[in-house]
């Protein structure tokens, strides 16, 4: 069995007095919550003083994003050893922000997927189609190549204790969010390309789905059989709509 994890990814918002807010409010809630992993990332100014806020709870910690490097003369980047001093678990690479932005390209998600299991943190690698390759039914193709670049480069054995999110860069931030038979044939998809490789990674992988994932549609998506759990954005600035989220991955 596959323990679900819920990530809110909260992306460039909050201000410290909203974060306060927001996680005294997840502090409080979370006790209703049941068998499942639960992680914020917030922004990395922010990371000490949530890691703070969180020191005895079980929400865990999570980074946007990091540096592949270890440290030197990288301006504006952040290192794995960096973010483990401030306690964090978990970071994202690979986010469809990124890669459309900052030039995130496969090879690069990929090194740093590599990266962040040398310093011991978990890795939450996005993938996911634009709404143009989704169009031109070009979705499996899509998340084929960006899985592949991490299983070709480095192994299958990259992927032990690693979480892919399947994320449909037309679902996220637009309310549209992919029907839940469609999620779970690209997961399922996903899944079977690792077990070609290696069967029992393959079954332990968690592979979860972001994309306007709300309290309302949340319990659907995870009803599916290879969707275990959920990357949210939106809805995790909003510590009642996270928490209904972590409670329906639970059940
Ligand atoms: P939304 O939940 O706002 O669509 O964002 C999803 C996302 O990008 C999480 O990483």
């Amino acid at each position: 069995m596959r323990r679900p994890l819920v990530a809110g990814n909260w992306k460039m918002n909050g201000n410290l007095k909203s974060i306060h807010a927001l996680v005294e409010e997840l502090k409080r809630g979370i006790d209703q919550v049941g068998e499942v992993d639960v992680a914020v990332m917030p922004p990395f100014v922010y990371i000490p003083e949530v890691t703070r806020l969180l020191k005895d709870s079980r929400i865990a910690v999570g980074a946007q994003n990091m540096s592949r490097h270890a440290a030197g003369a990288f301006t504006g980047e952040v290192s794995g050893e960096m973010l483990k001093e401030f306690g964090c678990r978990y970071a994202i690479i690979g986010h469809s922000e990124r890669r459309a932005n900052y030039g995130e390209t496969d090879e690069k998600a990929a090194r740093k997927v590599v990266g962040v299991k040398e310093r011991g943190l978990i890795p939450i690698l996005c993938v996911g189609e634009t709404l143009m390759e989704h169009e031109r039914g070009n979705t499996y193709g899509v998340v084929k190549r960006q899985v592949d670049a991490v299983l070709d480069f480095f192994g299958v054995e990259m992927f032990r204790g690693t979480v892919i999110a399947y994320e449909p860069v037309w679902a996220i931030g637009t309310g549209k969010t992919a029907t839940p038979e469609i999620a779970q044939s690209v997961h399922s998809f996903i899944r079977d390309r690792l077990a070609e490789r290696n069967e029992a990674i393959a079954n332990e992988v968690r592979i979860i789905y972001g994309g306007s994932v709300k309290a309302s549609n949340a319990a659907a998506l995870f009803a599916m059989p290879d969707i275990d759990g959920g990357l949210v954005g939106g809805a995790s600035l909003d510590a009642r709509e996270f928490l209904s989220i972590c409670k329906a991955a639970a059940q």
